[in-house]
């Protein structure tokens, strides 16, 4: 039996375990199957993670305990999160005559995540979720928090609905098929948490950060972990992101989605690489407007180097004017009451909202580079 870490999202009745070990997929039969309602099961993927065999391990566990299984397999990319692909999961899911009880597995990173998450919440009116996060960026962030949706002409996870799982499986072993690329961008969304809430975690990734690069499982566990306590806290906190704390995570993603956008979403720029970005701008913002010194800025900058990661606009292939840059961004959800909204921090662990930012600031940040 693998050694396993349990954490919690406390939302009441509508909590639900994390459960973060190595093998854990050739365990359902333990940790998956008795929570189902039902010993029925629809595991929703993709080419590349089925190709890597998990969607088979997970298939021969829940087997063993008797729970009927049907694996339905999507084309990878961030072009599958989309009303076409969304219909097709939906009447696939209608062929199988589903029941109330049967539950929807989401096997696989955030755009298998967020679009099976949408479809369990839209079959039947709801039926029961369980996240199981392959790549690093699910892992510490898509998987857990009930955020799910499709993207639009109008731009990224525009159309979607809060769709809490009932159990997230977190199996560290499944990161060793990931491209190097996508474990990299993961680790962005790790620095993250680092960034908006514990200057701890900050220091630990400059010193350990590369052993999650480097395939360290140890490192590799307390990166999810430590990441995923943050998450989790917040999450029970500021559910639905009225309260404004939940906004904290989305430190530099302002910026990342306008890349994003401007990008065309056409799979060359990764989400993670784009929040790497706009991490460092948020940082060079926040010093630019007196909240932070400069040597903050360079610090980040300094540990998203280190972990190969873009720091500026020019390493994402993109070559914006600033306003095309603040163009998309007014098209963001971020945007309340006209005005656009920021993450800014004082340093590492200690972000805050800010929605009184002048748009000449971000010019002049964009404009120096
Ligand atoms: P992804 O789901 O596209 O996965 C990246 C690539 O890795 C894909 O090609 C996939 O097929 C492949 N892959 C996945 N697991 C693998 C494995 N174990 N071995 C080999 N290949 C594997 O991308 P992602 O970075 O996981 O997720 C990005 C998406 O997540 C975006 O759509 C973003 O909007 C969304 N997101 C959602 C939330 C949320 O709270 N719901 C938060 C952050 C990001
Ligand atoms: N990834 C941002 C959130 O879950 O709110």
């Amino acid at each position: 039996m693998s050694d396993l870490d349990q954490l919690r999202v406390e939302l009441g009745a509508r909590g639900y375990p994390i459960l973060i070990g190595t093998g854990l997929l050739d365990e359902a039969d333990r940790h998956l199957a008795p929570r189902l309602a039902r010993p029925r099961a629809f595991i929703v993927t993709d080419d590349h993670v089925a190709a890597a065999g998990h969607a088979a391990r997970l298939e021969r566990a829940l087997a063993r305990a008797g729970v009927a299984t049907a694996t339905l397999v999507l084309p990878p990319g961030e072009a599958t999160k989309d009303f076409h692909h969304l219909r097709q999961l939906l009447e696939r899911l209608l062929d199988h005559r589903p029941e109330r009880a049967d539950t929807v597995v989401a096997l696989g990173g955030g755009v298998v995540g967020d679009l099976a998450g949408l479809a369990a919440a839209l079959l039947l009116r709801g039926v029961p979720l369980v996240q199981v996060p392959t790549t690093l960026l699910a892992q510490v962030d898509s998987a857990v928090g009930g955020k799910t949706g499709i993207d639009t002409r109008h731009g990224k996870n525009l159309v979607g609905a809060f769709k809490q799982p009932a159990l997230v499986l977190v199996d560290l072993t499944t990161l060793d098929t990931l491209p190097p690329r996508e474990l990299r961008a993961g680790l962005a969304e790790v620095v993250k948490y680092g960034c908006i809430r514990d200057a701890a975690f900050f220091d630990w990734l400059e010193a350990e950060g590369v052993g999650v690069l480097a395939g360290r499982r140890a490192a590799q566990r307390h990166a999810v972990r430590r990441s995923l306590e943050i998450k989790a806290a917040i999450v029970a906190r500021d559910e639905r992101e009225t309260g404004g704390e939940r906004a904290l995570l989305n430190f530099g993603h302002t910026f990342a989605h306008a890349f994003e956008a401007l990008a065309g979403y056409d799979g060359r720029l990764l989400h993670g690489e784009a929040v790497a970005c706009g991490m460092v701008l948020a940082a060079r913002l926040s010093a630019h407007l007196g909240h932070a010194p400069a040597t903050a800025a360079e610090r980040l900058t300094a540990l998203l180097t280190a972990l190969g990661l873009p720091t500026s606009v020019h390493e994402l292939g993109l070559e914006p004017a600033p306003e095309r840059v603040l163009a998309a961004m007014r098209h963001d959800k971020k945007v309340r009451g006209g005005r656009l909204h920021f993450v800014l921090w004082r340093g590492p662990g200690t972000a805050f909202l800010a929605d009184d930012v002048p748009e000449e600031a971000v010019r002049d940040v964009l404009a120096a580079g």
